[in-house]
């Protein structure tokens, strides 16, 4: 290793796992500890990583850092779950501990082909120079590759390609690597910086997902330094990439987050390496989304799940003092119509309702709802103005007369305050309420809003506070896995 700083290999980890138990009960005893997410046991998540179905069994690996809630250290952590919504804590399946990795084995994704999980994942490396200066030295970004029969057993790293592959003109920011395949032949798609400063997803080709070349890029003028987490995916007929792309500044309502994510409705085509590609569109307008990656599963649904948390934010997450930081979004099945994305929460997710209520929109504070945990879905017949409160201090807002939706927080955000997105008619909502998330779906889920939230129990009332619209609303209590 050229250092060790945040290296960690498996032994290192066991050592430090044993003698963190009492971090991990601090964890469990949080009363922020979500009830039906995947979040740390202790320390950190980001980027969900390597989804996959294989032989019946989800494979959700992450973003981790299990003993430290800023997550310098990259592991990839790993769940497996028989049905979408009971997980398992599995062993983490890859430590930045060799000379290709050692400053994290960073995000990536899973590829199934012959009865074999491929994954492909970024190495980070930072050289130093002869000063042992890490600033002025520059970074490898490795294409490294593993596989396995079952997911937990992970064979040795190949080191596939290096910032010397990558077109001349890119910078050392090239990473997150995911896998499209088109007849016979793969494709990967790769977030890039150019030594510009112009952000773009690399395309590299492959017969044997061995031997990678450079194919195209998709790139877009003024569209921001630096395009991470790159997915390229068929939908229902259409075909679309998702990305996040960094140092967009805010437009009217959009792009109110310091990074954002959304897609582009695409149509590549991989033989004369040309390609069109539709308007931008954010795929959550919360404080709390990013990095999401999509996977087909075995019922042939495209599955999403998101890191629920952006780096470099101002606003913060209490549940630091308590040993974590950040979780994964619910898993949402992804349709798509005329160029538009779709996202529903899975509906394994019914399994958690524990109570039900339904009512009018009316009559619906009779019923003096209190609930750490919910599902709320609410029809609307007639729109107008609402303010509907999920949790005191915590509102989703609708104004007509400017067709503006609108979530806010008070305190209880802590630093979290005012997004807005502009919306003609709303026809819908579905909201899940988890003991510190907020994940809200508007007009059969175009429209996604994921934050978190710090309340107490008692604050857990939900209501309307002002109604002037009819509609209907299916409420359920739901319970914890
Ligand atoms: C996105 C990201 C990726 C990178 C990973 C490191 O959140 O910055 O580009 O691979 O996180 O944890």
């Amino acid at each position: 290793l050229l250092n060790k700083d945040l290296a960690m290999n498996k032994a290192e980890y066991e050592a430090l796992y044993k003698q963190h138990e009492a971090l991990r009960n601090k964890v469990a005893n949080d009363p922020w500890h979500l009830g039906y997410h995947i979040m740390p046991d202790s320390g950190w998540v980001n980027d969900p990583n390597g989804l996959c179905q294989y032989h019946g069994t989800y494979h959700i690996y992450y973003q981790y850092s299990p003993f430290d809630v800023e997550g310098k250290t990259k592991l990839w952590g790993h769940m497996t779950s028989k049905d979408l919504l009971h997980f398992k804590q599995e062993e983490p399946v890859l430590f930045p501990d060799s000379r290709c990795d050692e400053r994290g084995a960073y995000s990536g994704s899973a590829f199934i082909e012959d009865d074999t999980i491929h994954y492909f994942y970024t190495g980070n490396v930072k050289l130093m120079d002869q000063d042992y200066d890490f600033i002025n030295a520059g970074r490898e970004q490795n294409l490294i590759h593993v596989e396995s029969k079952d997911g937990i057993h992970l064979s040795d790293k190949e080191w596939l390609m290096t910032n010397s592959d990558y077109p001349q003109d890119m910078s050392c920011h090239v990473r997150d690597p995911k896998i499209y395949k088109q007849k016979d032949a793969y494709y990967m798609v790769l977030g890039a910086r150019d030594l510009a400063s112009h952000g773009c997803v690399l395309v590299f080709e492959s017969r044997n997902l061995k031997d990678w070349s450079y194919k195209m890029r998709f790139e877009k003028e003024n569209f921001g330094y630096m395009w991470e987490c790159p997915d390229l995916f068929d939908l229902d007929g259409d075909q679309f990439l998702i990305t996040c792309p960094q140092g967009l500044s805010q437009k009217g309502y959009h792009y109110q987050n310091i990074y954002q994510c959304g897609y582009f409705p695409m149509h590549v085509d991989f033989e004369n390496e040309t390609y069109t590609m539709k308007d931008f569109c954010e795929l959550d307008y919360g404080f709390d989304f990013y990095a999401p990656q999509s996977f087909e599963d075995e019922k042939g649904r495209r599955i999403l799940i998101g890191w629920m948390g952006l780096p470099d934010i101002d606003y913060t997450n209490p549940t630091t003092e308590n040993g974590w930081q950040h979780a994964l979004t619910l898993p949402r099945v992804l349709t798509s119509k005329n160029g538009v994305i779709y996202q529903t929460p899975v509906e394994e997710l019914h399994q958690l309702r524990t109570s039900s209520y339904t009512s009018t929109v009316k009559a619906f504070n009779d019923l003096e709802l209190l609930a750490d945990r919910y599902e709320m879905a609410i029809d609307i017949e007639k729109q107008d103005n609402f303010v509907l409160q999920l949790r005191k201090g915590a509102c989703l807002s609708y104004d007509i007369e400017k067709h503006l939706l609108c979530l806010s927080f008070d305190a209880c955000g802590y630093g979290r305050d005012k997004r807005y997105v502009e919306v003609e008619d709303i026809k819908n909502i579905l909201v899940y309420a988890d003991t510190s998330s907020l994940e809200i779906f508007v007009n059969d889920g175009a429209i996604v809003f994921t934050s978190r939230v710090y309340t107490t129990h008692e604050d857990n009332q939900i209501r309307f506070m002002e109604t002037a619209m009819d509609g209907n609303v299916h409420f359920y209590e739901l319970g914890k896995i």
